[in-house]
């Protein structure tokens, strides 16, 4: 399955050419937030990738719609000499102070601003989906002909944990967001005909467990409240009104052991792939 949005998208197809901007605004709404309450839970996908695709010293790596750098800052430690682009300001703001050395750039994935076959890896997390076939024929530019691809999406709904904010930001989203927040597409099958279709040779597939960890349900709002999805439903019920929402949506989820904290965890599906 996929979620999405399609103001604040993840994967934004769009003929609009400013809608990548607008993209970017929502997402880097609540910035701070983004980058240090919610972006870090996908480290254990970012390092299997990173694993599966040998990111080491010799590695130039591009990461695609990296958001606020997280996963492009593990890539810098592995010594990789990282790149990266997203559409949001703020989150790029705070993506070069976790890596002062990154090239780290305000832009849209499907034109980035990157030289042909400049790359050994291209990454991205959760940022490309079924639609954006446009934006894996750029990745597949700026790789070198032996590159490796990787990229993470949503997997199975039975093993979402986050489902109930999903399930949230449908409800109170505009009609006009709803079809595209939450829908069929991002399964291996679909991910494997995105890669043939643009011109990549699959590799490896495979699932992930991805971890929220929160001290508290507050917290916990906060920090689903700045995930880009979240933009269309505070825009038509209101901040507080819509975190109201997620606290009711999020409360079940507590932690069971007596701790005011949450853990929740959800799939991932991730795909490695060699240009054609
Ligand atoms: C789900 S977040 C993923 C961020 C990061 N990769 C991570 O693992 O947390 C999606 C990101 O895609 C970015 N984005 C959306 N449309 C974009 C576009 N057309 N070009 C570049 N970035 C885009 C958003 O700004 C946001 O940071």
């Amino acid at each position: 399955m996929t979620v999405t949005s399609t103001a604040t998208a993840s994967a934004d197809s769009s003929p609009d050419p400013e809608r990548w901007i607008q993209a970017g605004i929502g997402w880097g709404a609540r910035a701070a937030e983004w980058a240090y309450l919610f972006e870090p839970y996908a480290r254990p996908a970012n390092e299997m990738l990173f694993g599966r695709l040998d990111v080491s010293p010799a590695t130039r790596l591009v990461d695609i719609a990296c958001g606020s750098g997280f996963a492009a800052q593990l890539a810098a430690r592995r010594g990789a000499t990282v790149s990266g682009l997203d559409a949001s300001a703020a989150l790029i703001d705070i993506a070069r102070a976790r890596t002062p050395d990154g090239d780290l750039r305000v832009g849209d994935m499907f034109a980035l601003p990157f030289a042909d076959a400049s790359f050994d890896v291209a990454t991205s997390f959760n940022g490309i989906w079924s639609g954006c076939e446009d934006a894996l024929v750029e990745a597949r530019r700026v790789l070198t002909p032996e590159g490796r691809l990787g990229l993470t999406y949503w997997g199975s709904l039975d093993r979402m944990g986050l489902l109930p904010y999903f399930r949230a930001v449908i409800e109170h989203s505009p009609a006009s967001h709803q079809s595209a927040t939450m829908e069929q597409g991002g399964t291996s099958a679909v991910m494997a005909g995105l890669l043939e279709s643009s011109g990549f040779a699959l590799t490896e597939q495979g699932t992930v467990d991805v971890t929220n960890e929160w001290p508290d349900l507050d917290t916990a709002v906060r920090a689903l409240a700045a995930a880009g999805p979240s933009v269309p439903a505070i825009e038509a019920v209101g901040y507080d009104a819509f975190c109201d929402v997620l606290r009711d949506a999020m409360d079940p989820l507590r932690d069971t052991s007596g701790s005011t904290g949450l853990r929740v965890t959800s799939e991932f599906g991730w795909v490695t792939a060699r240009p054609a």
